[in-house]
């Protein structure tokens, strides 16, 4: 594949997830490959000193170049590699092509999959009936209302224990977009849009999130302010994805984008409830309650449902800027 082909299985390899939308991702064109490396500079290094997110979304990129790539019936060899960070860009992978793969068909959904934070209609029998189809060995599909409330709660305190540091909310605040004033509103992090928040909704979560946290969680109102217990209203189901425990977590990644595209492709929308996953005790008490085993890992987790609302633009670094000379 030619450098102009290379550089358009990035593009559309761009619609991947990543942790707080800060797209570590970084492409080189060697030859016929392509090299992937991580942006260090935009390691979340509160809310995930080890990496692991970064390379959840490392995958996760990874796996849109190969669905993408499918499209010209190309299949994609990955070769994980190693090496020091240099000039702040670390080496993950080595990605070359061979001839003769069908499309995937997870292709229709690639530019379309989307987070979806606002609320849900009621899903019909179908809604249920494709929430329910999305089962398989790496998640579980809960849509019992009770033990999707039981989640939600579990959801909250997880979202809870971990927000109430102050240097994670000071980091999450730097990668909030609150305002179209902002510079990087289109670029990168979570604008209002994505996190669904109206005007004033996003001055009052700056607020709750900023110089209000403190007084707020000390009158005990915090969590209360916090909880997202509404969101789960409607939900048509939470999927827990959980993978082998000893699995690199780029490998996860990859799976990881896979299955929220089967999520796309139901025409159910959701988004991400990585507390549940990244809190200890939540995981351990959620994988308790719904078997699954020790030997797993619970990587993440999806509240899904029928989309109450139209989607937003997409928020992107541009092309030039994630493709490296
Ligand atoms: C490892 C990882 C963790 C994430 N955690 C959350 C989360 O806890 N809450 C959330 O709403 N979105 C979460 N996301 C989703 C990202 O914020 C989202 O993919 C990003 O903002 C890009 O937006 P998009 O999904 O609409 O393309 C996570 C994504 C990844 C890859």
């Amino acid at each position: 594949m030619n450098a102009d082909g290379l550089r358009s299985l990035v593009a559309a390899a761009m619609a991947a997830p990543s942790v707080h939308n800060v797209q570590p991702a970084r492409w080189r064109i060697d030859g016929e490959a392509l090299i992937l490396l991580e942006d260090t500079t935009r390691r979340l290094t509160v809310g995930d000193p080890l990496g692991n997110d970064a390379e959840i979304s490392l995958g996760a990129a990874t796996e849109g170049v190969a669905i993408a790539a499918s499209d010209a019936g190309l299949a994609t060899q990955v070769e994980r590699l190693g090496g020091e960070v240099a000039g702040g860009l670390r080496p993950v992978a080595r990605l070359t092509f061979v001839e003769g793969v069908e499309p995937d068909p997870l292709l229709a959904v690639l530019q379309a999959r989307a987070s979806w934070r606002g609320s849900f209609v009621p899903p019909s029998p179908q809604d249920l009936a494709a929430a329910q189809a999305l089962l398989g060995e790496d998640r579980v599909v809960v849509s019992d209302p009770v033990a999707i409330a039981a989640a939600a709660a579990l959801y909250d305190r997880a979202s809870y224990t971990i927000i109430r540091g102050d240097s994670f909310r000071a980091e999450l605040r730097h990668w909030m977009r609150l305002s179209p004033r902002h510079p990087d509103w289109a670029r990168d992090g979570l604008n209002a849009n994505a996190m669904q928040l109206s005007g004033i909704e996003a001055v009052g979560a700056g607020a709750v999130l900023g110089p209000l946290f403190r007084p707020l969680a000390a009158l005990g109102v915090a969590p209360a302010l916090l909880a997202e217990a509404k969101g789960f209203t409607n939900a048509a189901a939470v999927v827990l994805f959980h993978r082998a425990a000893d699995e690199h977590p780029f490998d996860s990644g990859r799976a990881f984008h896979r299955l929220w595209l089967e999520i796309d492709a139901t025409g159910l929308g959701g988004n991400v409830l990585a507390a549940l996953a990244d809190d200890p005790a939540s995981a351990s008490a959620i994988c308790t309650a719904h078997g699954i085993g020790v030997d797993r890992r619970l990587v993440s987790a999806f509240r899904i449902g029928r989309r109450d609302g139209h989607r937003f633009p997409r928020t992107r670094l541009p092309l030039a800027e994630v493709m490296l000379d």
